[in-house]
């Protein structure tokens, strides 16, 4: 035990001092802004405190044409225990937005995740749960509308492993698929122009469960949800089977609906093996994020609704404050490093573009 933990801790302070070195990438000049390799839009997702800092802004807008809010339009920061809500730093989002003439996406209205004490307390109320539910997609989609290309209305509904569907809040107050319907129906109500997303992960690694959530969608476009994107979140890690991605976004095309990548980050640290092959491992994240790229480049125009990674430099990264297995430093996801140098990753997806505008 003792052994293992010490040549952990060097290994560990090996990776860490070779951290920030990317000779590969540094040789490759000058970063073209990636939203002009790219004829769709590319997205980020940000935090208010982040676009605060004007090296983060400047890299930020340099590069992206998209901003998503990593947490700040979700429920648990909108809706307070009283059941009033707070804008101020998803206005502050979209207003950055709207200065920097990008596109905002809008994430998330109805996730398994959130059930905030305002609708804790509703449940077993029929009605006023249903009324509430209601009231708070028109409030929060209706406050974008006109603004919000689409948002992620219905999120991770498909069960961890891909049997079934999650038991939760909304499934278990307004009903299995009935709460899923219910919240596109609100929210095209709240915000027509809006495209409306079911949004989930693990698609790509876990083939039984992309088969649910097509079933899912399915079910769904047959009761005529007005469901109008896919979104494939692709949070993956760098051992992830190359040509995995490929099949599953190809194979989620095919409802002809726009896609959206809209949560790409590859982690080193979730793949096994970190400790020994690092540069292997780093390798394959930039394959990862090349064959992402392409995949998505290679859609119909129609279906390429955004590409959107999922935070700016590595030290963003969402994966660092993770509860469960949190990132450790070395852990680099993205495509900048923490100082805000393009990487190999971001080369692989720069040359999957180059040439598509
Ligand atoms: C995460 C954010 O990155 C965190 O900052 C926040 O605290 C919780 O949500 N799947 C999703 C995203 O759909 O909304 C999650 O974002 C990451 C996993």
């Amino acid at each position: 035990m003792r052994l293992a933990r010490r040549s952990f801790l060097a290994a560990a302070a090996a990776l860490a001092a070779c951290k920030g070195r990317d000779a590969g990438a540094q040789s490759r000049g000058p970063a073209p802004p990636l939203k002009s390799l790219a004829p769709w839009p590319v997205g980020c997702a940000v935090m208010t405190s982040e676009l605060a800092d004007p090296a983060y802004a400047q890299l930020l807008s340099r590069h992206f044409s998209q901003l998503t809010p990593e947490w700040e339009m979700k429920m648990e920061y909108i809706l307070k225990d009283d059941g009033t809500f707070r804008f101020d730093r998803p206005d502050a989002i979209a207003a950055f937005a709207r200065q920097h003439g990008m596109r905002l996406y809008a994430t998330t209205l109805i996730w398994y995740a959130q059930n905030p004490p305002a609708f804790q307390k509703l449940g077993g109320t029929g009605q006023g749960f249903a009324d509430a539910y209601r009231n708070y997609i028109l409030a929060v989609a209706g406050r974008y509308r006109g603004q919000a290309a689409g948002w992620d209305t219905v999120n991770e509904a498909v069960a961890e492993d891909g049997e079934g569907l999650r038991d939760c809040i909304w499934s278990r107050n307004l009903g299995q698929d009935d709460y899923m319907v219910r919240a596109f129906e609100h929210a095209q109500e709240a915000d027509p122009g809006a495209v409306l997303f079911i949004n989930d992960y693990n698609l790509e690694s876990l083939p039984r469960k992309r088969a649910t959530f097509m079933r899912l969608v399915e079910r769904l476009l047959k009761r005529g949800a007005p469901l109008k994107g896919i979104g494939t979140q692709t949070h993956i890690d760098a051992k992830l089977q190359p040509g995995a991605l490929t099949t599953a976004i190809r194979e989620l095309a095919g409802f002809g609906l726009p896609i959206h990548v809209s949560e790409l980050d590859v982690s080193l640290n979730r793949a096994a093996g970190l400790l020994t092959d690092r540069i292997d491992l780093e390798a394959r994240q930039a394959r990862l994020y090349g064959e992402a790229a392409e995949a998505f480049a290679a859609l119909p125009e129609r279906q390429r609704f955004a590409f959107t990674i999922w935070g700016l430099r590595d030290k963003d990264s969402w994966l660092r404050g993770e509860k469960e297995n949190p990132s450790p430093p070395w852990d680099t996801p993205l495509l900048f490093d923490d100082l805000g140098n393009p990487k190999t990753t971001f080369w692989a997806v720069a040359d999957a573009w180059r040439g598509r505008k």
